[in-house]
């Protein structure tokens, strides 16, 4: 035998020296709940670990956060009243508006992302204008641009739509450029499947839709190619970072996404991804810090930029990806 891999592996010094991936601390994302209230601070049933935090809780979390190298949040809110116009996702005064003042004027170095739907404020839970029993799409469009001009206005650094409908980015990027914010970023959750991989989210920012499913606006499981072309139509429309959206399970959808332009692309480490995990440790039937060690690299092998995850602060903690 004159090749032998297995010469590379020998010790960790050569095996370091060629290691091919490291995930950049500075491009993880964390996701967190906001809520209204004082002295909230409650654990998520089916996301142990996981909170939602009222203002006053996240800025004392946020210290911890910031302590350990977290260096950007992707903020969720979980409003005090619902109706069929979302009214609370575009009010001035809305828990995420208030929660990106209050955050921005304490840490403003800490980059605010903030996500753009509308299903955390509607009575019926559907992530647009419900009409005739389906989401209406073009009469959407003026509340999620609303929506993200209101989180400009309070501060937040990025915007990042996750609802799915046809045009939003063009419409939310024509709003925010006629009212001054033409260096505001958004984040596109281009490639968004209609996963049950979302399913403790929804107890957690109490958004399932009261009827039927997102599968009229959120893509199929089945299709990888239409995946790519919603990627590229963000792209036209002024997306200035795709997402593929779950991550595990749509690896494949990520690299074409990396390989098929020249932009920054995010994955998003979903809450059943995030649960799964939790699950098997808490029955000791896997090693979790290895177990988010290797999901942490199999996003960035497969070509992510960005990583939005759950395990983001426990990463940081306990050094998982140094
Ligand atoms: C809102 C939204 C969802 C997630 C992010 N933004 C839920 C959904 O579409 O039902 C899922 C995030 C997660 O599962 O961690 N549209
Ligand atoms: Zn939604």
């Amino acid at each position: 035998m004159i090749i032998r891999p297995r010469r590379l592996r020998k010790n960790e010094t050569i095996r370091n020296m060629v290691a091919e991936t490291a995930v950049n601390p500075d491009s993880l994302v964390y996701p967190m709940f906001v809520v209204e209230g004082e002295g909230v601070k409650e654990e998520i049933p089916s996301m142990p670990n996981q909170y939602r935090f009222s203002i006053d809780e996240i800025l004392k979390e946020l210290e911890s956060c910031v302590a350990v190298g977290i260096k950007s949040i992707l903020l969720f809110g979980i409003p005090s009243y619902k109706d069929e116009i979302a009214s609370s996702a575009y009010d001035d005064d809305g828990v995420v508006q208030r929660a990106v003042r209050s955050i921005k004027a304490k840490f403003p170095d800490l980059y605010v992302i903030t996500d753009v739907c509308l299903c955390e404020y509607m009575s019926h839970g559907h992530c647009g204008i419900v009409k005739d029993n389906d989401v209406d799409n073009d009469s959407t469009l003026e509340l999620l641009a609303k929506t993200a001009l209101s989180h400009a206005e309070a501060g937040a650094d990025m915007v990042a739509p996750s609802d799915m409908m046809d045009g939003r980015v063009g419409a939310i990027r024509a709003k925010l450029d006629g009212n001054g914010y033409t260096n505001m970023p958004i984040m596109a959750y281009s490639a968004k499947f209609a996963s049950a991989y979302y399913g403790p989210f929804r107890d957690a920012a109490d958004s399932a839709p009261h009827f039927g499913d997102r599968k009229s606006y959120q893509m199929d499981v089945r299709n990888g190619r239409e995946a790519l072309r919603e990627v590229e139509l963000d792209l036209e429309e002024g997306a200035d970072i795709v997402m593929v959206k779950p991550g595990l399970a749509f690896l494949d959808v990520l690299r074409g996404a990396a390989e098929m332009s020249n932009v920054h692309v995010a994955v998003y480490n979903v809450s059943g991804e995030y649960s799964m995990v939790k699950a098997a440790a808490k029955m000791g039937w896997i090693d979790e810090d290895s177990i988010i060690r290797e999901n942490l690299i199999a996003f960035k092998r497969a070509g992510a930029d960005i990583i939005i995850t759950y395990h983001a602060k426990e990463a940081l903690e306990k050094g998982l990806i140094h």
